[in-house]
């Protein structure tokens, strides 16, 4: 499996500067040791060459023990190696063990490999023998037409190249693992002001900004132009302070538009009361009214009579949204539940009511009058989105810290076009339908503002067959 690389800019950059340390030690090591080992090579060619044949010639000598001319053959190094050849044959062979000639046994291959070494060249040639290993050796012709060939042993100059690794090794991995260490702390110490500026920005991030009244968070210290990461700090408190002023904007013209919204529906209320008054007077006018008057005067008060629902509805939205303080009574849920259950059934009678009640009485704190007309028009709703016949019951559960609501039908179901927007305010299904049918779209907006204006929740689901609203309030 392959290691992912690390992630952080933290990690990256250790990484990145133990790598970058770990190629520059590889490249000293490798150049190192071969400088080293061609210093030693050069050294031992050195005595091969001053040594000149002399302990091969030695052996000749050796072999003739009568010979007036016995040449100083002693004060060779210890596994010094010669070999005499005639005619590309190898003689005699031997090498210096513990200051005394040791003829030496070798392989049909040690013969060739000996016979191959070409004479009079100052460069040492490496060999390998069957009895004494790897050797740096040289050739010379000696006096009597033969050839001598002489040879120092390599593992010295290996022995001492692997020394010099070891300790590369060693050295190089302290200094791997100090610089890791260090280097992770200096790169932190150094990223440090970019996690500040991480950390506002995520702060930032959470906040919930469509939601209107959001404290900013302070201006970050970091801004020193000359840094990248004061650059980006700069650019983010340039960019918060944008949002502030944008937020502090929004808040005002939402407030301007909650406030007017206030004032137009209930500056509306009194001559839509009043277009009302004077219908239902003409209508129980005295004298003879034709019938199309009479259709025209009964319009204007149905329309009147809805427009007020409208504008109550509207005010209700308003403030609610203003953050007007409710009542704060102990409401009977139960009664409550049992009178408005009482209206739908006389509103619906070819509906199908059903109760689940507990038998104790169940109170929550709250203003009965708003509560009621949430759950009116969830029983509205259960009533006249749904055709005759349909099944709707109304539950009540009492929990340990909050109380349950939940009316249920089992009508078609809310349509798949509105979706998650049910709550949202002139949200409603089939617009003709709706309209002609006096339906706002408001009903489900106001129970949502009265719930969560009494610190609970109202949420939904729905599918054709079952439609459930479930009000949690706090008990
Ligand atoms: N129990 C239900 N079954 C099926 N559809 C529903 C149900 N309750 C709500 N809906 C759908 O959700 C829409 C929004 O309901 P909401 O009560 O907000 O508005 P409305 O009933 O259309 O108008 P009003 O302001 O008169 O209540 C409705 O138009 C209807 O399509
Ligand atoms: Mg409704």
């Amino acid at each position: 499996m392959r290691r992912p690389l690390p992630r952080t800019l933290r990690g990256q950059l250790t990484a990145g500067l133990v790598g970058l340390l770990a190629v520059a030690c590889l490249a000293v090591g490798i150049t190192t040791a071969l400088a080293l080992r061609g210093f030693l090579m050069g050294r031992l060619d050195q005595q091969l060459t001053a040594s000149g044949g002399r302990f091969a010639a030695s052996l000749e000598h050796e072999a003739k023990p009568d010979s007036d001319n016995h040449p100083d053959t002693r004060g060779q190094a210890e596994l010094t190696m010669g070999a005499r050849l005639l005619d590309a044959t190898v003689t005699q062979a031997a090498v210096v063990d513990d200051a005394a000639d040791r003829p030496l046994d070798l392989t049909a291959e040690d013969r060739r490999a000996l016979a191959a070494v070409p004479a009079d060249d100052e460069q040492g040639h490496s060999i390998a023998l069957s009895s004494l290993g790897a050797y740096r050796v040289t050739a010379v012709h000696g006096d009597d037409g033969d050839v001598l060939v002489t040879g120092l042993p390599l593992h010295p100059v290996e022995e001492t190249v692997h020394r010099l690794e070891a300790v590369e090794a060693v050295v190089f991995g302290a200094a791997l693992l100090a610089t890791g260490t260090a280097g992770a702390l200096w790169v932190r110490m150094s990223l440090r002001p970019l996690r500040r500026v991480t950390a506002q920005a995520a702060g930032v991030a959470r906040l919930p900004l469509a939601s209107g009244d959001v404290a900013m968070p302070d201006p970050l210290p970091d801004t020193d132009p000359r840094t990248e990461v004061g650059q980006v700090g700069s650019a983010l408190n340039h960019m918060l302070g944008h949002v502030e002023n944008a937020l502090t904007r929004r808040q005002a013209s939402e407030e301007r538009l909650r406030h007017f919204a206030a004032d137009a529906s209930h500056e509306l209320r009194t001559p839509v009361a009043n277009i009302r008054g004077h219908a239902e007077l003409a209508l129980r006018h005295d004298g003879p009214l034709s019938g199309e008057v009479r259709h025209a005067l009964d319009r204007i008060s149905a329309e009147s009579r809805r427009m007020t629902s409208l504008v109550d509805d509207l005010l209700l939205l308003a403030r609610l949204d203003a953050g007007r303080p409710l009542e704060h009574r102990t409401v009977d849920l139960t009664l409550l539940i049992l009178d408005t259950a009482d209206d739908a059934r006389a509103a619906g009678p070819t509906h199908r009511w059903a109760l689940d009640l507990p038998e104790e009485p169940v109170t929550v704190p709250g203003d009965a009058h708003r509560l009621q007309q949430a759950l009116g028009n969830l029983l509205a709703n259960a009533r006249t989105h749904t055709p005759p016949g349909t099944q709707v019951t109304i539950a009540l559960s009492p929990e340990p810290d909050c109380v349950r609501v939940s009316v249920t039908d089992n009508g078609p179901g809310i349509p798949e076009e509105i979706g998650p927007e049910v709550f949202g305010r002139f949200v409603r299904a089939d617009h003709a339908r709706s309209r002609s049918s006096g339906s706002t779209g408001l009903g489900l907006a106001i129970v949502h503002a009265v719930v969560t204006a009494h610190g609970g929740t109202v949420d939904v689901t729905s599918r054709p067959g079952r439609t459930v609203f479930r009000l949690t309030l706090p008990g």
